[in-house]
């Protein structure tokens, strides 16, 4: 293993992100990188020796400066999960029908879903491509699955994720070139009890709703076993395959 090796989570913020990061430390098999929005979101690692906390607005020049970090420490990047997502918004909600498509509101669900991991991947590239061995996964859904679509609605939701599926497996094809020991994942992370999924929780089973750790101990357990293959895999929780 590299002595700069790192494991980097970005959207640490988020129920998943956070569970991820308090494992990982707890493993204590190299330092964790935990990268998000807010210093309130970041404040709960500050007690974790091994925990560098990064805020980032997700900006471009932002972006470009956290590559320029990794770059200068000389980063060779063991694992990235990133776990930027929304469902809903300021003033809207996932669609139920056409009728209640807004366009503002599908572009503020695309940014942060589709648009932003792809600016994470298209900044961090040079790091991935010289890192030993990267593994990455990108947080999608099994509702971006096209064939596995039978009820509906939530168009901008599913829409964003079958958008991030596709350029995620453009990048994957791209990566095996740069640095052929990298895998790529697009990853369902199940129904996890999250302020995500929290207002649409009502009509899930108990036992099929995830604790944050629960969820973080199955992405950690699937990123770890999966073969860097130069394919991107669209996998869930169990580690089974998502049909496209
Ligand atoms: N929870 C579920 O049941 C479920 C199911 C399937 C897929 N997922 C996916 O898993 C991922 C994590 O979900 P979660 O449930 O843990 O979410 P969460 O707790 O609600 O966290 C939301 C995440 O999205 C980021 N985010 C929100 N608004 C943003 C904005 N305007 N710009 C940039 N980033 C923004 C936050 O970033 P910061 O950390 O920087 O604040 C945070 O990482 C998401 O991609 C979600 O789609 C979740």
């Amino acid at each position: 293993m590299s002595s700069n090796s790192v494991d980097v989570v970005i959207g640490a913020g988020s129920g998943i992100g956070r569970a991820l990061v308090d494992r990982w430390h707890d493993a204590a098999a190299r330092p964790v990188l935990a990268v998000a929005r807010l210093p309130s979101a970041l404040a709960c690692f500050e007690a974790l020796e091994s925990v560098q906390t990064r805020e980032c607005d997700y900006s471009d020049g932002a972006l470009t400066a956290l590559t320029d970090t990794l770059l200068e420490e000389g980063t060779d990047v063991a694992r990235l999960v990133i776990c930027n997502g929304v469902l809903q918004g300021d003033g809207f909600r996932p669609e139920r029908a056409l009728a209640q498509i807004d366009v503002s509101a599908m572009r503020q669900v695309f940014e942060v879903n589709a648009f932003l991991p792809m600016r994470l991947l298209a900044a961090l590239s040079p790091i991935l491509k010289r890192s030993t061995a990267p593994r990455v996964a990108v947080l999608s859904a099994r509702v971006g699955s096209i064939g596995d679509n039978r009820l509906g609605g939530w168009y901008s939701y599913r829409g964003s994720k079958a958008a991030l599926n596709m350029m995620l497996q453009c990048a994957a094809l791209e990566l095996r070139r740069l640095n052929p020991a990298a895998k790529l994942l697009a990853y369902h992370p199940g129904t996890v009890d999250t302020p995500l999924s929290k207002p649409f929780q009502t009509n899930v089973d108990a036992e099929k709703l995830l604790a944050p750790d629960t969820a973080a101990a199955a992405l950690d357990k699937v990123l770890s076993e999966v073969e860097s293959d130069g394919m991107l895999s669209y996998l869930d929780w169990r580690g089974d395959s998502i049909p496209w």
